[in-house]
């Protein structure tokens, strides 16, 4: 089928900053969309969406390229070739991915998860306390960023962590996949040495002796049990780090940017805040924190009557499936009164669905109700718009500044 959305329209910075008019046309006229001769595929609409995730044996999660912007604005592969080295976990295929998931996550770490919520709410408290005295506050800075990192590093039972550095190092990660960047800046990130990796290997390697009830110790064990090598027990504290900082810091900034644009809608949670937990899937859905992960294709294939070929990268965007009017009645506008409010697909579907949907919906909901809770009003500052990362992977703002009014 041949169509007329230009290629460039992916990467443009201000589709960037508001895909959804975008993704609406891919909807309607293009769910499967080959990006004109770039051999990447985007899949836009829920029921496609759905179908990828579930043909594993047709969409690889193995990683062989990253994706730049090339001079013309289009998007490139960086390839580095295929095969299942150094796949783990999240990009890793069957029959090693239950193997890596198993080992890692057992019923143990739902329950840490859970068993974390008090050291959320104290934090929240001490933070939130800390913004009101200020009143004027950039939110990411303030709060956003450091909940889940702070909730990651205690889950993973990094010992002596500096947040900064892990913060840094959780959003360096994630800058790999923004596929904004040039080709040479691309390389700058790939090649820039990271620290905290080697201080990730030595948390690891005193682990191996004596690994403790957390996921350092989950890992740990894996490696002693020749599950995983210690390459790949890094990996994962790496992907893990990544994966669950930086998604959830989005997550509580963009709720709280919709709070902050939506008077009525605060007032509403102030005397239903039960009904928390509901807005925090609405936002995972309005404005899913990861658009797009990226799958493999490794041989010749066909989904939504478009043939695929071998060789070729897909782009699942969630963050368009999440909107799609076909799954979606009034897909734009928030809605508590959903039938199913968790029926999104922010946390990913199939065999790969998000670990630490838990921890997340915890934090939101914890720091979320702290705010409902202790303000009379949150603005954004009139003199200071919010400013979203220039990133095709994530959905979060580089800067929220607002105004917050105690109670
Ligand atoms: C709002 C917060 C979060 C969002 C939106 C989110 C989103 C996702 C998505 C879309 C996937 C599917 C990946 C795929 O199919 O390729 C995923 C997987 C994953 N997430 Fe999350 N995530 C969040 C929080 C977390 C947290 C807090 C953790 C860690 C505790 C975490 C760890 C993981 C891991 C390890 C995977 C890979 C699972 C697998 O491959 O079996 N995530 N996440």
């Amino acid at each position: 089928m041949t169509h007329e959305i230009p290629g460039t329209l992916l990467l443009d910075p201000d589709v960037i900053d508001n895909p959804y008019p975008l993704y609406r046309r891919l909807h309607t006229e293009a769910p499967v969309w080959e990006i004109p001769g770039t051999g990447i595929f985007t899949v836009s609409t829920f029921g496609l969406l759905a179908e990828a995730v579930s043909r594993v044996d047709d969409f690889s999660s193995n990683i062989e390229c990253l994706l730049y912007r090339d001079d013309s604005g289009l998007p490139a592969r960086l390839t580095f070739g295929g095969g299942t080295d150094g796949q783990v976990l999240a990009t890793a295929d069957p029959p090693l991915h239950p193997v890596h998931r198993n080992a890692v996550f057992p019923e143990l770490v739902a329950k840490r998860m859970r068993e974390l919520e008090p050291a959320v709410a104290a934090l929240a408290g001490e933070l939130v306390t800390s913004a009101l005295e200020h009143g004027d506050v950039e939110f990411m800075t303030a709060i956003g960023n450091l909940v889940p990192i702070t909730v990651i590093s205690r889950l993973i039972g990094f010992r002596d962590s500096n947040l900064d550095d892990l913060w840094s190092s959780a959003v360096n990660g994630t800058r790999l996949l923004a596929s904004t960047r040039g080709l040479s800046a691309l390389t700058d990130v790939t090649s820039s040495g990271d620290n905290v990796m080697a201080w990730i290997a030595q948390q690891l390697s005193a682990a191996l002796s004596d690994p403790g009830e957390d996921l350092l110790g989950a890992v740990a064990r894996a490696v002693n049990d020749d599950v995983l090598n210690e390459h790949e027990g890094v990996g994962m504290l790496m992907t893990l780090l990544s994966a669950g900082g930086e998604t959830t810091t989005s997550l509580l900034g963009n709720a709280v940017r919709m709070l902050a644009e939506n008077p009525d809608l605060q007032e509403h949670l102030r005397g239903n805040p039960d009904q928390i937990p509901t807005f925090a899937e609405e936002a995972l859905r309005l404005e899913s924190p990861f658009r797009y992960l990226m799958r493999s294709v490794p041989r010749d294939c066909t989904l939504g009557s478009v043939a695929i070929p071998g060789g070729s990268t897909v782009l699942l965007l969630w963050g368009a499936a999440n909107r799609d009017p076909a799954e979606f009645e009034r897909p734009d506008e928030i809605d508590l009164g959903r039938r199913v409010p968790r029926r999104h697909v922010a946390f990913g579907r199939g065999i790969h669905t998000c670990v630490g949907a838990p921890l997340a919906r915890i934090e939101a909901r914890v720091v979320l109700t702290t705010l409902i809770e202790r303000t009379k009003s949150i603005a954004l500052q009139p003199d200071h718009p919010p400013r979203w990362v220039n990133s095709l992977l994530v959905r979060r703002h580089e800067e929220l500044p607002v105004r917050l009014k105690a109670r």
